[in-house]
């Protein structure tokens, strides 16, 4: 065998040597490359990665590229549209000068560990003044490091396994009335008000046990007043931002004192968190929350999950609609679970378990409409951020002051995590994902609280959706709203519910 094989190579020899003559050229120069890279990845690894410095446009001082930014988000595509473009020109790694500081949208899952694992030590939140002046100094997004710890772990009681497993039912009675209720009627609504209401009275319901519909309103509007004003111009000048927003501050904060006060004089009680913080009261007080934290916290909560969770049943909407097999497939799954109950069933924590087709849609959504498009932290010292790109190992150089911003949107749409990441595609979620690759609760000492609540009001919702009713969308424009951090469609997403 081997000599015939031997023998077959010969007769091809002279053909081989007239092919190598003809395109010495083109070996040359393959030679040259394969040797090229193999030089340079070896010096380069030899003193481990080296560092570079990212590029990008810093303009002007202060001012640097704060007007692109702002025109990208008072435009219909979004404020993303500013980072892809910067990314088209200089490559994944960027920076620019926004609003008088340096930020580096840092695109990897190397980079966003090494940030995220660091979390307080080497970086932390940027101090914005007007959001800490909005949801207050005792806020989990304010407080410093050793006051976040414990009152994180104080927080976390609307969040154990037992209070979901209530917050479960009560969202699903909630939800289920007010579909069937629309339905009926067979007018359009959009998704997005909906889920906002929904969403907010959901969380009133669960913390402060606060149903009656005036004052919900009433509680939204200072609600939303304060959410905005989080990102402005801290100057109290009556009829801006800001001044609306500490106002409505200050009303919020009025209403939450009172209800301590009825419930501490013993007029009023409830099962819900606001309960379960006061019974702490006789605790030794680093087992308690202060009224303070309390109150500041109380109003976090439902600034940080309000919007957060109803753009993403928007969009679980939107992505649905636009991939009927997935649909198809997630409507099986929920009438499968529909079967086997009464009429008039309610669902439970563990019917939320046992929809492992429902939890991939619900991460597909998470990954295409990166709620929060990037997380942004300080270095609070020089630093290096590693990155990786094959076959070299590079370090990035952060100056001490500089933002960080771990680019989740970069990350979800990258095509070595994601094969086709464009294409809403909920069964991907059936191999493992790589560390830091699926990152829309953040990860680390800051990880969202709220993570796993958000998770079963989204499985809740579209068991009552996909399981209960077919839809048409009524507005098919794509275009987003403007100033708006969190990418929402600017239609609202309208549709018209026919019941199964
Ligand atoms: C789909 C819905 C949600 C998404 C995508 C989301 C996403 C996130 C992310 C990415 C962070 C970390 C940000 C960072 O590292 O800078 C975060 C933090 C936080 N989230 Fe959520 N969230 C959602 C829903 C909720 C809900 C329902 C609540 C509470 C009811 C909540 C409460 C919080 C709080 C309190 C923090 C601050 C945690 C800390 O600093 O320790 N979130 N969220």
């Amino acid at each position: 065998m081997v000599v015939a094989a031997v023998a077959e190579l010969w007769k091809h020899n002279e053909e081989i040597v007239t092919l190598l003559k003809n395109n010495y050229d083109l070996l040359i120069a393959a030679f040259l490359a394969v040797a090229a890279t193999f030089l340079v990845s070896k010096s380069w690894s030899k003193g481990g990665a080296r560092s570079i410095d990212v590029p990008g446009r810093l303009g002007l001082p202060f001012i640097g590229e704060t007007l692109a930014f702002l025109s990208a988000t008072n435009s219909f595509k979004g404020c993303y549209e500013f980072v892809n473009l910067r990314r088209s020109r200089y490559g994944k790694w960027f920076k620019t000068r926004l609003f008088g500081k340096i930020h580096v949208f840092v695109p990897t899952t190397e980079g966003a560990r090494k940030i995220f694992t660091n979390d307080f030590s080497y970086f932390n939140k940027g101090y914005v003044k007007s959001m800490a002046d909005c949801v207050g100094p005792k806020s989990l997004l304010s407080v410093p490091h050793e006051s976040h710890k414990r009152i994180r772990r104080l927080l976390s009681d609307p969040f154990s396994m037992p209070s979901l497993a209530t917050f479960v039912v009560k969202f699903d009675q909630l939800l289920s009335q007010r579909l069937a209720r629309l339905a009926r009627n067979g007018d359009s609504f959009k998704v997005l008000e909906f889920s906002m209401q929904m969403t907010f009275d959901a969380m009133c319901s669960m913390l402060m046990s606060v149903t009656e519909e005036s004052l919900l309103r009433e509680i939204e509007k200072d609600c939303t007043a304060v959410s905005e004003a989080m990102l402005s111009l801290p100057v109290m000048i009556p009829g801006s931002r800001y001044y609306r927003g500490i106002k409505a501050r200050e009303r919020v904060m009025e209403r939450f004192s009172g209800m301590i006060e009825r419930r501490r004089s013993g007029v009023e009680s409830h099962e819900d968190f606001l309960q379960s913080m006061l019974a702490k009261d006789s605790y030794p007080s680093t087992e308690k929350l202060e009224d303070a934290e309390i109150m500041d916290n109380l109003l976090t909560l439902i600034i940080a999950g309000q919007t957060t969770t109803a753009a993403a049943m928007m969009w679980s909407v939107k992505f649905l609609n636009d991939n009927r097999d997935a649909q198809d497939r997630l409507r099986e799954e929920q009438l499968a679970i529909t079967r086997k109950k009464a009429d008039d069933y309610v669902l439970s924590l563990e019917d939320i378990n046992s929809m492992s087709y429902g939890l991939k849609v619900v991460k597909e959504t998470l990954r295409m409409s990166n709620v929060l498009l990037w997380f942004p932290r300080v270095a609070l010292n020089d630093c290096t951020v590693d990155g990786k790109f094959f076959p070299l190992d590079y370090r990035i150089e952060i100056k001490k002051g500089w933002h960080v911003n771990i680019d989740a949107t970069c990350i979800h749409y990258d095509p070595v995590l994601y094969k086709d990441p464009l294409q809403f595609n909920p069964s991907r979620f059936e191999e493992m994902q790589k560390s830091y690759s699926f990152i829309p609760f953040g990860s680390g000492p800051r990880t969202c609280l709220g993570m796993n609540m958000a998770k079963v009001t989204l499985m809740v919702f579209l068991h009552r959706l996909a399981g209960g009713y077919k839809w048409t969308m009524d507005d098919l424009d794509l275009s987003l709203e403007k100033k708006s951090h969190i990418p929402r469609l600017r239609s609202g997403c309208p549709i018209t519910l026919k019941a199964l």
